[in-house]
């Protein structure tokens, strides 16, 4: 019988949220609240019409667009199908079997998925109060290939001060390829002072994605900056022919509106602080978040596990959060308004005792 080879074979699927209850309103992927901007729909019905040719393999418009956004080299970019084919692509690229990479102690979880596909031998290294600890990530990674951190983090949401990532740099080895996601740096208070022009060193990669503040997470188009030398070597892992001609030009339509963007990130920020304003008040001991989700920490793994299933039953679907070390919470993605006052209502009643 044709068999996997023994490391995939020994890898549990990839778990994504349990969405099956119909009509049920999903909190659970941190999506956007709102549909992409308008101009990125009109780019991709005419990028459609012509969807007999194969999408450009160098994404030439989308990159020229974010260099001129965001002041960096458009050489120096490159794009995936989602941010997940980069994570996973740079496992591949710079990790073999047996090679340490480092993740923060309450990661995201794709990165220990990436981890597994390269045969790679994951170290986890203890956070601080919910939060990446620079020092004991960079106590972990001697004589590792690779560290991952997420900034701001999921599912915590809390970010590394903004100094945090340059001193995390100065502390690792030269050897050490750095891997930052900023899937959620747009919602985050330091967007000036991003890392970007940290790949200078050769061996730092900042990535990013379309999926949460551009809302277009259906696309499937994430994008990184990379030194040039990492990014040949990576460019022969990818797909040559990743990004459809229709997400491309959905990407570059959104990116071009970036006041459309800013207005969903001060909307999801409202909604956001409004909603932890309220639980917070209903005695629940939320982390400041830096995203466009919500971690709700409750008393005991049961307890979260029982609100989880409350809340299904209002047609409210959560994630709870073992998969990240965290069973006791559940993780709640910014949606609109009217949702996050059911939600909020349902959550204050279990707060008072009353199971709605
Ligand atoms: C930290 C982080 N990185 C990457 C991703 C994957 O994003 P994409 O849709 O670009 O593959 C997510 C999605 O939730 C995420 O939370």
């Amino acid at each position: 019988m044709t068999q996997a080879i023994p490391h995939i074979r020994a890898m549990a699927p990839y778990a994504l949220a349990e969405l099956s209850a119909g009509g049920a309103i999903s909190l659970a992927q941190n999506e956007s609240l709102r549909p992409p901007s308008p101009r990125a729909i009109a780019l991709a019905q005419t990028a459609l019409s012509q969807s007999q040719l194969y999408p450009d393999p160098d994404w030439t418009e989308l990159r020229q667009a974010l260099s001129r956004v965001h002041g960096i080299d458009p050489e120096q970019i490159v794009c995936g199908t989602g941010s997940l084919e980069l994570i996973a692509a740079l496992a591949q690229t710079f990790a073999g079997p047996g090679d340490g990479v480092v993740v923060p102690e309450h990661a995201y979880p794709f990165f220990k998925t990436a981890t597994a596909l390269s045969d790679a031998r994951l170290i986890a290294a203890p956070e601080s109060g919910l939060t990446v600890s620079c020092e004991a990530m960079a106590c972990a990674a001697q004589g590792a290939k690779i560290v991952f951190i997420a900034n701001p983090a999921n599912p915590t949401g809390t970010r590394i001060p903004t100094d945090a990532p340059r001193r995390l740099r100065a502390a690792l080895g030269p050897e050490v390829l750095l891997v930052i996601d900023e899937a959620y740096g747009e919602f985050a208070d330091h967007l000036d002072a991003r890392c970007f022009d940290m790949v200078e060193d050769g061996r730092t990669v900042v990535l990013r994605t379309f999926s949460k503040a551009y809302g277009l997470a259906g696309a499937r188009v994430g994008w990184g900056v990379f030194p040039s030398a990492l990014a040949s070597e990576l460019r022969k892992v990818l797909n040559p022919n990743n990004v459809s001609l229709a997400s491309q030009a959905m990407a570059l339509g959104a990116v071009e509106d970036q006041a459309y963007m800013r207005d969903t990130v001060a909307q999801t920020i409202a909604i956001r602080d409004a909603f932890r304003t309220r639980l917070c008040a209903a005695g629940y001991d939320i982390p400041e978040t830096h995203t466009n989700f919500v971690l709700i920490p409750f008393a005991s793994d049961y307890a979260a596990a029982e609100a989880d299933a409350v809340l299904k039953s209002h047609g409210l679907v959560l994630r709870q959060q073992g998969g990240a070390g965290l069973p006791h919470c559940l993780r709640a993605t910014v949606c609109d308004a009217s949702v996050m006052d059911r939600l909020a209502d349902v959550l204050c009643d279990m707060a008072k005792g009353e199971t709605p």
